[in-house]
């Protein structure tokens, strides 16, 4: 029986259709509903492949009695209950590297606009207005640029700023020394958090990074730093994080990520006038996009067609 593969989040028809060679399959392009909209697949489902809209918990295994795979296009599997997925004999798998170009170009967008506060100049001209002076901004160069988790991500943002010619100091309890000759590796989260104009997080999220970057962090930072995080919500307290620019114990923020996506409608941060927001936005370009589907794609033909599992994440 060829197998039924349910394609979640929005993703690229395209990149898909040479999956006709494996099975049926069936691409939900809207990534809001998507949690819903898979509800009647799920009884049929083989494999499904989600980004991080759609969370796999033991209701959803309950639901899906055919499903062998479920792929994460992308990196983080904090949205799969793995535990639960092993006790069902539910392979997972992601993509590995294939979005995080993007990831670290976002992390680095934001660092700019959060920086020269472009976003609020460009919502201030499409109003009518032309505010020159309330929109003066800080440089990027030369600036002590602290990067937390200097995984594959991480690293990235260290090299693609060089041109910015930054200090760079690292923590990564898994990379005792960098291989970069221009990255230093801090004592502590401490040292970053006390001593970098701009602090970049890079950590996916796991019990021991929940609630990592907490108020005792955020409240030791300089009163003209800046913190971005395209990486997971969680890992910073919100809470914290809207006292401290509230207070402006700390220049700005800009996050992509937050502890409930989507960020509720009525959330306080939504009303910082020091924070940049944007909305899960750091794997979502035409190139990630067709890397970590065609990665997808190889991964399904490689399971189904010759047994072979590719980058199984383990729980
Ligand atoms: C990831 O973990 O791969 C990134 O956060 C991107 O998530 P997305 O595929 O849901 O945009």
């Amino acid at each position: 029986m060829k197998p039924f593969i349910v394609v979640c989040d929005g993703m690229d028809k395209k990149v898909f259709e040479t999956l006709q060679a494996v099975g049926e399959f069936d691409v939900h392009p809207e990534p809001k509903n998507s949690q819903d909209t898979i509800k009647e697949l799920l009884p049929k489902a083989h494999a499904l492949v989600i980004r991080s809209a759609t969370t796999i918990t033991p209701e959803t295994l309950e639901q899906a009695p055919n499903l062998k795979l479920v792929i994460r296009a992308g990196e983080g599997t904090d949205n799969i209950d793995k535990k639960a997925c092993e006790a069902k004999g539910v392979k997972v798998a992601n993509t590995p590297g294939a979005n995080n170009n993007s990831a670290a170009e976002h992390a680095i967008a934001l660092m700019m606009t959060v920086l020269r506060k472009t976003a609020a100049a460009d919502a201030t001209m499409k109003n009518g207005g032309w505010d020159k002076s309330k929109y003066t901004g800080v440089e990027l160069s030369n600036k002590k640029v602290g990067i937390v988790g200097f995984g594959r991500i991480g690293q990235i943002v260290a090299k693609r700023l060089q041109g910015f010619e930054p200090e760079v100091l690292f923590f990564d309890p898994f990379v005792e020394k960098s291989e970069l000759p221009y990255a230093k590796k801090a004592a502590d989260l401490k040292e970053i958090f006390s001593t970098c104009d701009v602090i970049t997080l890079h950590t996916p999220l796991m019990e021991k990074t929940k609630g990592m970057v907490n108020s005792e962090l955020l409240n030791s930072m300089q009163s003209h730093a800046v913190i971005v995080n395209a990486s997971r919500g969680g890992i910073v307290d919100e809470e914290a994080l809207l006292q401290v620019l509230k207070d402006k114990k700390v220049r700005a923020a800009g996050f992509d990520v937050f502890a409930t996506e989507p960020l509720q409608e009525n959330s306080e941060l939504r009303k910082l006038d020091n924070l940049v927001l944007t909305p899960h936005l750091g794997a979502s370009t035409e190139e990630a996009q067709l890397r970590v589907g065609e990665m997808a794609v190889s991964q399904l033909k490689e399971f189904f067609l010759n047994d072979n599992l590719l980058n199984e994440v383990k729980a």
